[in-house]
Parts: C-alpha cells; structure tokens; sequence
C-alpha cells in the first residue's frame, strides 16, 4: 500500500531490518536503512521520485553506465539532535554540486525540487536510522548512472537517480598516514576532476592500492603536469598548517570544490585564523616538515569529516608531523561538528532543520 508524503508517494518495506542493526559498531557505508529514493530518466523528462523499499536494481547488460562508466554521485549527512530533530548541512550545495557534476558528464539535469522533496520523504520514512551516537550520523548516497542501453559510445537515453542512506560511523580507523604522488595523477586540466564522477574513484584505486601496500592510506595528488603542487587527496580536500597560517588550494577543474574546505575556510576565518588559499608546493611542505614548521596536515570531508594526518611520504622518505596539544583540526572539528549537529549557534546559516 503506498502513501503519499509532500507529493512524493511512498512504497513502505513490509518488515524493518533496524533491530539487526549495531548502532554502537557502525562502519562507514556498510549497512543501508530499509528505503531509498527511486527516480527514472525517460521519455526525455525525469519522472516524479517514489520512496521504496531498499532493493536490488535490475539492468539489461548493454546498459552504458557498465561500458561507458556515465555516473556522477554526492555525499551528504542526516544529524539528529538530544531532541531528535533531524538536520542537513547545506544540502542545496550538494544539489546544485549533483547537477555541476551530471552536466559535465552529458548526464540530464535533476530538478532540485525532486531531490529535495523526495530526500525529506526518505528521511521521513527512515527517521529511526539516523544514529545519535557522539561521531555517528546518516551518511546520504545520491547518484545518477545511465540506466539506459547499447554499445554505441554516447550519452544514455535513459538514466536512474537514487539516493541511498546508510547509518555511519568514522571513515577511517587508526592513523592516516598519506603518501604525496609522483607518478600518477587523479585529473587533468580540461578534465572531469571537479566532478563527483564514479570513474574519478576508480582510477584511483590502483595507485592508492600501491600506496596502502607501502602503508599508508590515501594518496595526495599532485598537479598532474608538474606533480609539484599539493591538489587533494582521494576522497577529501587537503589543508596544511604551517606555522600559524591555515593553507589549503584553490579549487580548479582538477579539484573538488568541497563543502567542509570551504566550511572550514569560513570558520577558520571567524576565528582569527590566518588562512591562505592559494598554490602549496610539495618542496614548502617538505622544507616545512623538516624545519619544524610543519605543525599539522588534514583532510576535510563529509564521509572524513576532519581527519588529522598523522605523516607523509614523499620520494622514499617518511615525515611525521608533531602531535600537538590544541590543534586546528580538532578546533575546527568541534565547530562544524558544532553546527551540524544543533549543539551551537549557526552564525553562517548552514544548518537545514527538516
Ligand atoms: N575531494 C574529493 C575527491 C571527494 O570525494 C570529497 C568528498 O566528497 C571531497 C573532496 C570533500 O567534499 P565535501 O566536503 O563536499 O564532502
Ligand atoms: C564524501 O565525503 O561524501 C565522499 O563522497 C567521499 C567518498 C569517496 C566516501
């Protein structure tokens, strides 16, 4: 029997798969809550979004999106407060960034009002799996692949937007140690590295395999035509602190324009914090780390939130940063974590009450 919530109509699971759940144990992005947003592409239109319940999708073997890689996704978190009221963190931005992403991929674009409306209805529906637990939240899978068929190398005619949500907790387990890369790049000017575009990830997989052979567990890109110049890392954005000054690069066609780097930008900024966005070279932040002005290295992410980076590698050679008492990230840390979660005032404006 379905519902309907806001115009959205609502396909409710039969049984809950909750009680199975370990709250207290969540990985990241491993156990999926019992609905999810369905949307088709066809006939030339998006049709309206349906909630239902969590599924296998079936797909016809020509499907482009298994030949021609044509998907582009977003990730975003649900926050619930001590008075359970459930909150998004600039959720717009991640619409506007979806449909960024779709148009560079010949991908139609998404009426927001669909992802919108219909990502309220899924919480709706979902509500009980958003944890409470300190560290734990709602991670939002959007995405859109070409659903459509056939082996001709052009766009799909027809294409599937879902969103999907999975009860998390922290993306990484134990130190992050990084490796800067030499030889292999992630995007290239007039690319697609701006976009949330699956197969960014994928080729990133074999060099982060090598990295994580040599025990470390991301890699930093560097600018794929000198790989002089700190770009980002495989799934967050990358600030620097060297002596007092906040660092971190600008966005271009190779880089993700992250919601945290720019929240946190904006934060640090608020709170007397020098910060530079401009060009890092490799060589200043080994010179850096070697005089001692290297003070702390981060990422900045929705999935890694802040992640502090415990050291680097760079051309055979192991760099530790120091472990300090008070340090930005888990300053800035509290401060957005702070606002997402309604525990302080949001003098920005961020915070999205449902
Ligand atoms: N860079 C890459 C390559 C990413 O995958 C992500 C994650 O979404 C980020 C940066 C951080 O972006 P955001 O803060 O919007 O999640
Ligand atoms: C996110 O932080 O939401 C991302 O999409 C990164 C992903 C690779 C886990």
């Amino acid at each position: 029997m379905s519902t309907i919530i806001n115009d959205i109509e609502i396909i409710k699971a039969e049984t809950s798969k909750i009680k199975d759940i370990d709250f207290d144990n969540l990985k990241f992005g491993s156990v999926f809550s019992d609905h999810m947003l369905e949307c088709d592409f066809k006939d030339g239109k998006w049709q309206k979004p349906k909630i239902v319940p969590y599924h296998p999708i079936t797909l016809d073997p020509s499907a482009k999106i298994f030949h021609y890689g044509q998907s582009v996704f977003e990730g975003m978190k649900a926050y619930k407060d001590t008075n359970n009221d459930v909150f998004l963190f600039r959720p717009t931005d991640n619409i506007k960034r979806l449909n960024i992403s779709a148009k560079r991929m010949a991908i139609p674009e998404l009426p927001e009002n669909y992802f919108m409306d219909g990502l309220k209805a899924l919480l709706k529906v979902d509500e009980a799996w958003i944890p409470t637990n300190e560290g734990s939240s709602l991670y939002i899978r959007p995405f859109i692949f070409a659903s459509g068929n056939g082996f001709h190398a052009s766009p799909a005619n027809e294409y599937k937007f879902i969103i999907c949500t999975a009860p998390s907790g922290s993306y990484f387990s134990g130190k992050v140690k990084v490796l800067i890369e030499e030889t292999y790049s992630r995007s290239a000017n007039g690319g697609v590295g701006f976009a949330k575009a699956g197969g960014n990830y994928a080729g990133q997989f074999y060099p982060t395999q090598l990295a994580i052979d040599k025990g470390y567990q991301q890699v930093i890109w560097t600018d794929d035509n000198t790989h002089e110049y700190i770009e980002e890392a495989g799934a967050m954005n990358i600030f620097v602190r060297i002596n007092d000054t906040l660092i971190t690069g600008p966005t271009s066609d190779r880089i993700l324009d992250g919601i945290t780097r720019k929240s946190i930008i904006a934060i640090a900024e608020s709170k007397g914090i020098p910060v530079e966005v401009r060009k890092i070279t490799v060589k200043e932040v080994v010179d850096a780390a070697k005089n001692g002005e290297l003070k702390e290295m981060f990422g900045a992410g929705t999935a890694a939130v802040i992640s502090p980076i415990a050291g680097f590698g760079y051309k055979n050679e192991d760099f530790d940063l120091p472990e300090l008492k008070e340090t930005y990230a888990s300053l800035l840390k509290k401060q957005i974590t702070d606002i997402q979660t309604n525990k302080s005032e949001d003098s920005f404006g961020w915070r999205y009450k449902l």
